[in-house]
């Protein structure tokens, strides 16, 4: 939709902007769309937060988002200089942009993946270069371009859900000239994860996120390992209070309870499992994933009528009328009544 406006930059004005998944506001909707986490974040977080409820929220928030760079710094054994911290991996995400890629400039991504690259790219004026995922979402060599300012790579992917192999993703580090950017949101599903990477190349930067393995999408805690001087240039970029108070108490909290994230991880992904295999006897193509997905393919009724019965009954999940994706539904993995309920539905419904 273009504004009507003549006062837009005309690429503004030409482009579509993001469209978000649903957040319905009724109640007894069960949300299979945006790939939240069913259960609740670590008791410690509220616990943590119902204390930070003060009067000491008159005050601005820590610009270096200090606690949450110590605990990232000795968790994952990097350099606290080599830590990014922001509102959401989508921040991370957008300052990368903005201070690699111009008016212009290459920036390559394999498709189909997170639409918001494709966003970001548009905002700042440069050149998008798609390059398709192979059937089977593995990555071709075509993704080594040698113009490109930056590479993005959703790892594990989105919507696919499938993960490539620590080699591949080396490989392209090894043999792009720019920068790689490796979106690791869904990396606690995996087995998986590329933060040897940083150590040994001077061109990665990865981003990981608080909204999924631990629960806190609400929050929008990202954060993002890179070699240190990169970090200082994108910390430039940054809005000085970019995460609020809240925000860094509950992520200080967060990675103070590891062993909840992984627990919920792994019930997880024991019910991706049993999905995965309820679908496939029910005729669907189902991608391997390794996140808190899955992509599949219907038997035969059309994905956006399927969409939509789903939605009659209060069952929402995610169909994308873009190429390649359209017989396919994304559904995020909730809690297994939940999973139970669709399976049900689609059963009748098929
Ligand atoms: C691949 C991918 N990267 C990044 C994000 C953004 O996550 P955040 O909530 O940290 O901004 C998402 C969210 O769905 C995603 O799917």
């Amino acid at each position: 939709m273009e504004p009507t406006t003549p006062y837009f930059l005309p690429h503004i004005a030409r482009m579509q902007g993001y469209i978000p998944g649903e957040q319905p506001r009724e109640a007894g909707i069960i949300k299979l769309n945006t790939n939240e986490n069913p259960y609740p974040p670590s008791p410690l977080v509220v616990e943590r937060l119902l204390a930070a409820c003060n009067e000491g929220l008159r005050r601005y928030p820590d610009p270096g988002a200090t606690g949450v760079r110590q605990r990232l710094s000795r968790l994952f054994g990097v350099a606290m200089e080599e830590t990014l911290v922001g509102n959401g991996s989508d921040e991370l995400l957008n300052i990368a942009l903005r201070c690699f890629a111009g008016p212009g400039d290459a920036v390559v991504y394999p498709y189909p993946t997170y639409a918001y690259y494709e966003t970001l790219i548009q905002l700042q004026g440069a050149r998008s270069v798609m390059v398709d995922f192979a059937e089977d979402f593995s990555l071709p060599d075509s993704i080594l371009v040698p113009d490109a300012r930056l590479t993005l790579l959703s790892n594990p992917n989105s919507p696919s859900g499938t993960l490539l192999s620590r080699e591949r993703v080396e490989q392209v580090v090894a043999r792009v000239r720019g920068l790689v950017l490796v979106d690791e949101a869904y990396v606690d599903f995996s087995d998986g994860g590329s933060l040897d990477l940083v150590r040994r190349y001077p061109n990665v930067i990865l981003t990981r996120t608080m909204s999924k393995s631990f629960s806190l999408a609400g929050m929008r805690l990202g954060f993002g390992f890179a070699p240190a001087a990169l970090v200082q240039g994108m910390w430039k970029v940054k809005d000085h209070y970019n995460v609020n108070q809240l925000s860094l108490v509950a992520a200080e909290a967060a990675l103070d309870d590891l062993p909840h994230m992984r627990a919920n991880a792994a019930r997880i992904g024991a019910t991706r499992q049993r999905l995965t295999a309820r679908l496939r006897e029910q005729g669907f193509q189902v991608w391997d994933s390794q996140t808190n997905f899955v992509l599949a393919r219907t038997p035969g009724p059309a994905a956006a009528g399927l969409y939509e019965q789903l939605k009659e009954r209060r069952i929402l999940v995610r169909y994308f009328a873009q190429r390649r994706l359209e017989d396919c539904l994304r559904i995020s993995i909730g809690t297994d009544e939940e999973i139970d309920a669709l399976l049900g539905v689609l059963a009748e419904l098929l």
